[in-house]
């Protein structure tokens, strides 16, 4: 069973975001099916590729909202540093042997929850813009950011 299912209430309408938002879903889930299984390596192959994804998804994020010349990119930034640098610590205790999966889960499925709904959909009007007027940023950006994927 799932840990956190995805419901509309997450969406913020745009969905190159939502669909990587749904990816951090999906691996807060891994590590949950992980941890229960007790396959340690497992779960840290999962947790270096979550902490890796987010990154990449934040910084997608922040290039989107310069773009779009979003007034409050600054702030947006610092939020999502701080919560990497957070992460991170939570990486750092688990390579020294600490089991940390089941409070990371739970503080990163409010923690985005609390950031979605709030500050991610605020920035919705202006990144409509640019994704309406700028249409080849995506793919570049798509491109350097994901190599491609999403
Ligand atoms: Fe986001
Ligand atoms: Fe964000």
């Amino acid at each position: 069973m799932s840990y956190w299912v995805w419901d509309s209430s997450l969406s913020i309408g745009i969905d190159v975001i939502d669909g990587q938002h749904r990816r951090i879903v999906d691996y807060i889930n891994d590590l949950h099916e992980a941890h229960s299984d007790h396959d340690h390596d497992k779960v840290t192959q999962i947790l270096m590729g979550l902490v890796d994804y987010t990154v990449t998804h934040f910084a997608f994020e922040e290039d989107l909202m310069t773009q779009a010349g979003y007034p409050l990119s600054a702030s947006h930034k610092k939020v999502h540093e701080s919560f990497i640098a957070h992460i991170q610590n939570y990486k750092k205790e688990h390579e020294k042997g600490q089991d940390i999966a089941r409070k990371l889960m739970s503080e990163l499925q409010i923690w985005l929850t609390n950031h979605i709904k709030n500050e991610d959909r605020h920035y919705v009007p202006y990144a409509n813009e640019v994704l309406g007027k700028k249409k080849s940023w995506l793919k570049k950006a798509l491109g350097s950011f994901f190599g491609g994927g999403k």
